[in-house]
């Protein structure tokens, strides 16, 4: 099977569009056996929301982690960037009842206009599809947007050798994942999130630690 390409040579195929877009949850529930919907539920957990928080969330997808989020809000809110229109269909679809919970049509990537605003940034299975460069703007959008106390979550890939990995592992990442996942599950995230001036950081590890939750604190 051919590697999947970008669709630009500066965008990667993290922008979710079409068929892929339109059964997103579908696809990922049985392409991941349920295993994602069932970590996302502990992740949050992990989260600690507490009713106040004010949560953003880059590359918020269906809407689905944040209806999950929401059940811990009560005064908070959720402000959710998103730039697929199919998934900011079914986002609308999900949360468009919810008073607290915002849809903007913004690019992650690039510098975002947020300041010192949030309590809590969530970003689950993003961050893996830029290339170095745009993590760092990601990265530094996240810096900008928290208070001072405020902390940031990593839902991705952790740090891996594929070669180590069992042959499912292998053919995923060789096969399906997007290319700049390749170059992520090398990085040292934590010694980024360290120079852009987060400190506290942690680690939850899942999924024969293949899986992690990054949390740091501005
Ligand atoms: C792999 S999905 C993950 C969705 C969701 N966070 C989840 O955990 O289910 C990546 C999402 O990021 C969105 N996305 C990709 N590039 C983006 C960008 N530059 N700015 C905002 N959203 C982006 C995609 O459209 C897609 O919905």
């Amino acid at each position: 099977m051919a590697k999947r390409r970008w669709r630009h040579a500066d965008k990667p195929d993290i922008e979710t569009s079409g068929i892929e877009a339109r059964f997103y949850d579908q696809l990922v529930f049985v392409g991941t056996f349920g295993l994602y919907h069932r970590l996302l539920k502990v992740v949050i957990e992990a989260m600690d929301v507490q009713p106040g928080d004010h949560i953003l969330d880059m590359g918020a997808g269906t809407g689905k982690n944040a209806l999950l989020m929401h059940r811990h809000l009560e005064g908070g809110s959720i402000t959710a960037l998103e730039i697929g229109s199919e998934m900011r269909k079914q986002f609308r679809q999900k949360c468009g009842g919810y008073s607290n919970i915002f849809l903007e049509n913004l690019r992650i990537d690039e510098p975002l206009p947020f300041r010192e605003q949030f309590d809590k940034v969530f970003i689950s299975y993003v961050l893996h599809g830029f290339e170095l460069q745009y993590r760092a703007v990601i990265i530094q959008n996240a810096y900008q947007a928290l208070k001072p106390g405020g902390k940031l979550f990593i839902f991705d890939w952790n740090r891996f050798e594929v070669q180590e990995s069992g042959p499912i592992m292998r053919f995923f990442m060789n096969h399906i994942e997007c290319d700049p996942a390749t170059d992520f599950i090398r990085q040292d995230l934590p010694e980024v999130l360290s120079l852009t001036g987060f400190g506290d950081i942690g680690n939850n590890l899942y999924f024969r630690n293949r899986i992690r939750l990054l949390s740091c604190a501005k």
